[in-house]
């Protein structure tokens, strides 16, 4: 005997993404600001004078990735339940990825599933985390692990806020900008390579078409089955420099910009990127006084820590290769040995 349930469906999780000084708006239902010490010392005063609820409640979380852990999202839910928070209720992710992400998931889980809206502050959370619908923890296994593709129902990007961030973030946003520029959008790396990001109207004008080319492949392949893989170039070759540093040397851009430039030599190997092409990338790079260097100790010790990342299945890594500037290749079909002399090139043995 079968039962059948019949659950094929068209479900609409389109939402919009604003970028422009925050709208007054009130929400006629409870909600709760989700952001931790500094963010709110910064700019919770600006967000009260703009946002206002029926019930309005700040969840106050430390700051830093250590701290993007199931104890975290415990204290979102454990405020959520003492406020009697319903279905009806709204998260308000107020701060960089890591408030994101966990909000989000925070969001996904109570009472299986409520709203949320994403305000990020930092460049990297308003060009990439807050889009996509992205969210959770990390474990003592590794980063991200546990988590859910949770759609925000808007995105509120205000570059105001980014008059207050540390050079050092400020760069590792520039990387993702670069890393979208790079894989899908040729017109806009030339853009980029023109333009000045310290200039507040060309940085809106890059914030708008990094989200506009995320939320074109988010819209394509949402639950990354194929297409929005190529959204982790530079992070396979990025994720290993995080590993062999503790995660203490570099900020996850600065990685990642190294990694870009791991991945375009690679391209130049197997003749799908020219030279200069991989150098406009690295120069892009160093504008904005991104790390492009690593040493690699060990190449084979380097290689083999690519089996962490959950992209990785037990024999195959997926590496996302630029053609040229404004296309990409996802591919777990390049030979070890191809890799090993790219990392070699990086001073490994
Ligand atoms: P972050 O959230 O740790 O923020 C970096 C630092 O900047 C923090 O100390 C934060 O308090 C501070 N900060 C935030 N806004 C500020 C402001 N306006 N002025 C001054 N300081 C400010 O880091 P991040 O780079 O924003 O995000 C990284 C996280 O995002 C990682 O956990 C990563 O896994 C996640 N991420 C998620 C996605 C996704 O698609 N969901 C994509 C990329 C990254
Ligand atoms: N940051 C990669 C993604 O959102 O898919």
């Amino acid at each position: 005997m079968q039962v059948n349930i019949p659950l094929k469906k068209v479900v609409d999780n389109s939402y919009n993404i604003t970028i422009d000084s925050l709208p007054k708006t009130h929400f006629d239902a409870k909600v709760a600001i989700v952001t931790n010490p500094k963010v709110a010392g910064l700019h919770l005063a600006y967000l009260l004078s703009k946002i206002s609820a029926k019930e309005l409640y700040i969840i106050t979380l430390p700051d830093g990735e250590e701290y993007k852990n199931q104890k975290s999202i415990d204290v979102i839910l454990e405020s959520l339940f003492n406020h009697r928070f319903n279905r009806k209720s709204m998260l308000i992710a107020f701060g960089g990825g890591v408030i994101g992400d966990m909000t989000g998931f925070a969001a996904s889980i109570y009472q299986r599933g409520i709203d949320f809206l994403q305000i990020p502050t930092t460049l990297l959370s308003q060009v990439d985390a807050s889009v996509g619908g992205k969210t959770g923890m990390n474990n003592s296994y590794g980063k991200n692990l546990i988590g859910a593709f949770h759609q925000p129902k808007a995105v509120l990007i205000d570059p105001h806020f980014l008059t207050t961030l540390p050079s050092r973030e400020f760069g590792a946003g520039v990387a993702e900008i670069v890393k979208m520029a790079v894989t899908f959008n040729k017109k806009f790396f030339e853009f980029l390579e023109n333009a000045d990001l310290n200039d507040s109207k060309v940085l809106q004008e890059a914030i708008k078409q990094a989200v506009a080319t995320k939320a074109d492949v988010v819209a394509k392949d949402e639950k990354e089955h194929g297409l929005r893989a190529a959204l982790n170039y530079g992070h396979t070759f990025g994720h290993v420099i995080e590993n062999e540093t503790k995660y203490k040397r570099f900020l996850h851009g600065e990685a990642v910009a190294i990694g870009m430039v791991m991945a375009n030599e690679t391209a130049v190997s197997m003749e799908l990127m020219s030279k200069d092409e991989a150098l406009r990338v690295k120069n892009l790079l160093e504008k904005y006084n991104l790390p492009t260097s690593y040493s690699v100790e060990d190449s084979n010790s380097f290689y083999e820590t690519f089996f962490l990342d959950k992209k990785s299945s037990d024999t195959n890594i997926t590496f996302i290769i630029p053609v040229g500037i404004g296309d990409v290749n996802i591919t777990d079909n390049i030979q070890k040995q191809n890799i090993i002399s790219v990392l070699d090139q990086f001073g490994g043995k």
